[in-house]
Parts: structure tokens; sequence; C-alpha cells
């Protein structure tokens, strides 16, 4: 086994990445993995010495498009790590969003369900930071509601986990109702970039060809589902404001709220129930 230090593999493979277009902190970071060190401790390190095999051969898989997060097999979401790999959509900051208007609005005690969970990533953050609250964390995908329960489990969450089509499996009203669910147009999912359409699930990114097609069924399905003055909290795409503000309408759902993501894009919207 042929060793180098440190720092001149990681001059050397920073700088390949560079040059292949990859971020050179996906080095830092793999390498800090592999060697179970803190970034900090990988840049005051630099004479340890390793065998560069192992770190090429994580490198290769991100060269051909995989998502760090699925290399590295976490990520980080609302400061809690989630395990995530092929099975699930990775966390988008973005998503974050839902959380803090969830935890912000939700009355104490209030039944709250996370419809498409994923890694769970919304439904435990949401329990872990406001322990008074009962969440359900549902999905339609058992490959997907595996990861949550590992994910349930790492971080000590009480969130109830269960597979359903929506609502279909499940009985009972909720307070809030949160989501955030495929809302890619089957056209723009095509032109989505290699390393999201082919490694992230596709059931998780598009529902159809308008895009709405689970938004929709899951506001027909909401109506019966909301307590007395609850709230639906769901997170939407880039351009679909006025779409879904009409859908929303024609629902009879008072739009209360578009919340703008840190980019300033309309992303999460608050529905009520107000007026039936
Ligand atoms: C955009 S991902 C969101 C995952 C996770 N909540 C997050 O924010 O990272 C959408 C999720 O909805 C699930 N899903 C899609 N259609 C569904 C349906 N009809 N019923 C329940 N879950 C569904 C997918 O399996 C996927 O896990």
């Amino acid at each position: 086994m042929a060793t180098e230090r440190l720092d001149d593999v990681r001059a050397r493979l920073r700088q390949d990445a560079l040059a292949r277009g990859i971020n050179p902190r996906d080095v830092d970071l793999l390498l800090a993995d592999l060697l179970s060190l803190s970034l900090a401790s990988l840049y005051a390190r630099g004479e340890i010495e390793l065998d560069p095999a192992r770190i090429d051969a994580y490198l290769q898989r991100r060269y051909t498009g995989e998502p760090l997060q699925y290399i590295r097999g976490h990520t980080e979401f609302y400061s809690r790590d989630f395990l995530v790999d092929d099975r699930v959509l990775i966390p988008r900051p973005e998503t974050e969003l839902i959380v803090e208007t969830a935890i912000e609005r939700a009355p104490r005690g209030a039944r709250v369900i996370d419809i498409g969970t994923g890694s769970g990533c919304i439904a435990i953050s949401i329990e872990c930071e406001r322990t008074d609250l009962r969440v359900t964390g549902i999905d339609r995908s058992f490959d997907a509601l595996a990861v949550a329960e590992t994910n349930r489990k790492r971080l000590d969450s009480r969130v109830s986990l269960a597979a359903s089509d929506l609502f279909e499996s499940i009985s009972g009203t909720f307070d809030l109702i949160v989501s955030n669910p495929p809302y890619v147009p089957r056209a723009e999912y095509e032109q989505l970039a290699t390393e999201v359409r082919v490694h992230e699930p596709r059931m998780a990114l598009t529902p159809g060809p308008q895009g709405t097609e689970v938004i929709e069924r899951l506001l027909d399905q909401a109506h019966a589902r909301l307590a007395a003055d609850g709230l639906v909290i769901m997170e939407v795409g880039y351009g679909q404001e006025d779409a879904i503000r009409e859908i929303a309408e024609t629902k009879r759902y008072a739009v209360d709220a578009f919340l703008p993501d840190l980019a300033g894009i309309p992303r999460v919207v608050v529905l009520s129930a107000h007026g039936w």
C-alpha cells in the first residue's frame, strides 16, 4: 500500500475536482469522512499519511454524477444529521421553511401529518423541535419509509410512520398537514441535471405532466382531514405560485401566505380552511 501525505493528496485532488467542475470542498468532506476527522482537524493535520486509493474510489463515484450526500450517506437538515441514500430525496435547505413555519404556527399538542415524508426530515425535525406535538409521517414508498425509520431511531424521535397513498390508509383529522410533495412537471423533469434525474427517486420528484397532480389530490383529500382552524403548509415549485393560488381557491382554501425561500422565490404556501 503506497501512502501519501494528506496535504499533498488534498491539493492534488482539489485541483483535479475543480478541473472537472466539481466543488473542491467535496474532496475535503469525503476525506474528512474517510479519516473520521472534522473539517477543522483535516485542515490542521496535513502530515497524516494515507492510501489515496480509498478516496479515489469515492471521487470516481462523484465524477460519474452521484450526489455527494449519497456517497457520504448522510446530510444535514435543520441542524440534524439525516441518513440518506438513493431510496429517498436528498433534503433541500429550502424545505427547512416548512419546519420553521410548522413549529411557529402549531398550537400546543397539535396533531401533525407529513405527507410524503421521504427520509423523515420534515416530520422528525418538527417533532424534535416541538415534543408536545403528535407527528405522523407517511409515504407510499416502502423503501423511503425504511430510511425514515432508521432516522427516527437515530434521532430518538417519537414520530409515527406509516405506508399510505396520501390519506388512503390513515384515519383521523389533523391540525397541521405539512408536505413537500413531488411537483416537477414531467417535461421539466426530463431536463433536470443527470445528478438529480439518474440518482434521486423519480416518484419523489415528478407526479405527472402538470406537476400539480399530487398537490391537487392532496388538497381534495385534506378537506375531510383538517381540524377546525387547521392549516396546510406545503412546498411548491419555482414559478407555480399562480397555479397553486388558483387550484387552492377553486378547492375553497384561503391562501394565508406565500413564504419566500432565501433566494426570494415563493416556496411555501400556507392554506387555511376558513370560510368553509
Ligand atoms: C419531494 S419528496 C419529499 C421527501 C421529504 N419530505 C423531503 O422534503 O426531503 C416527495 C415524497 O413523496 C412521496 N410520495 C409521492 N407520491 C406520494 C403519494 N401519492 N402518497 C404518499 N407519498 C407520496 C415520495 O415517495 C417522496 O418520498
